[in-house]
């Protein structure tokens, strides 16, 4: 890659403008780059726009914005995806979020060959590998995996995952990055599918779908159990730190004990596949484990965010 890479980023590319692109784009613009939000869709930018004045509105009301919420709104500008070249041109670092298609991702990629060498391109892919990804392209040195949380504005860590031809100077430069626009980015060191943390959520998915199958546990009470906890611990203590407190020999002796009795399930379990029948979705549906009937998506899913969004206060002074 070129010596572009040493320059400081200021514009950003944000393609696809759905639940994880307008988390991103506010990120950056919050941290004070300009971001250039593309997508094929004009009704989807609209409501990337909308979705972006009420999370400001909320990072106003607890005191997480260092301006106007005005001037971060405009950093951001909307363009439909014919307008790519253009919004492409002269751009410093591009984060596709598209919808999880390889053919569809890597005809972005492909697309965006010609940019100058410098120029980055990251995918948010929760699933692909990155060396997938880039077969075909005549640049592959320049893909690397950026794995947001959702919602992304608000949850701090990012995994930076690599493909077998990604320079080490991708790396580099988002790994700065990320900690510039004040996330918490975590390098995967092989590639691997799920990377970190979807591995991880998916072994405990996988014994979650059991408790419930097995009628061991409700899902209100599992939710509870798991919230004043586990999960309460894992904001300000990691597994490794919560792990020399209980004490390795005793964490090794259970584990000894425990993991012979864990599901080990390769499919998705009867229970979540009965629901999923159903139409029973979650919050986009209306009904998941609960019931929001009478509740519009997104007041549940700003209420969800105003609980993060004092997690993130805390987290942040604990930091
Ligand atoms: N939703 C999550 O919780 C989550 C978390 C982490 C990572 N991801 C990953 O992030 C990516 C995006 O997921 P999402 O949930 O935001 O999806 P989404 O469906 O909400 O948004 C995708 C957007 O891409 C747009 N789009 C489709 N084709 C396009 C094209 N050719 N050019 C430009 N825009 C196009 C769509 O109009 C839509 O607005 C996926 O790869 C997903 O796996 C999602």
């Amino acid at each position: 890659m070129t010596a572009a890479n040493s320059d400081p980023i200021d514009t950003v590319v944000v393609v696809g403008s759905g639940i994880m692109g307008a988390g991103i784009a506010l990120n950056f613009a919050q941290a004070g780059l300009a971001v250039r939000m593309v997508d094929v869709s004009a009704d989807a930018l609209e409501n990337c726009r909308n979705q972006i004045a009420v999370n400001l509105d909320a990072f106003d009301e607890f005191n997480l914005l260092a301006e106007e919420k005005a001037q971060v709104a405009e950093r951001i500008s909307y363009m439909e995806s014919d307008a790519l070249p253009a919004a492409t041109d002269g751009c410093d670092y591009v984060v596709e979020a598209m919808p999880e298609i390889l053919d569809l991702k890597r005809e972005l990629f492909a697309k965006l060959d010609d940019l100058p060498g410098g120029v980055i391109i990251a995918s948010n892919t929760s699933s692909l590998t990155v060396t997938n990804m880039a077969a075909g392209m005549r640049t592959p040195e320049r893909l690397i995996g950026l794995h947001y949380f959702n919602p992304a504005h608000i949850i701090p860590a990012v995994e930076v995952h690599r493909g077998d031809r990604t320079d080490q100077t991708a790396v580099d430069v988002t790994m700065a990055l990320m900690n510039r626009v004040g996330k918490r980015p975590v390098l995967v060191r092989k590639e691997v599918p799920g990377f970190i943390i979807n591995r991880l959520t998916g072994a405990m998915e996988r014994e979650i779908d059991y408790l419930l199958d097995e009628g061991i546990v409700t899902p209100e009470d599992l939710d509870i159990a798991v919230k004043a906890s586990y999960g309460f611990r894992l904001a300000c203590l990691g597994p490794m730190e919560a792990e020399d407190m209980i004490g390795l020999d005793t964490a090794a002796r259970a584990s000894g004990n425990i993991f012979p009795k864990l599901s080990n399930a390769t499919d998705p379990s009867p229970g979540i596949l009965e629901k999923v029948d159903r139409g029973e979705l979650g919050i986009k549906s209306g009904k998941g484990w609960y019931d929001y009937t009478g509740r519009t998506r997104e007041s549940v899913l700003d209420a969800n965010n105003r609980r993060l969004l004092r997690q993130l206060k805390l987290f942040t002074e604990s930091e």
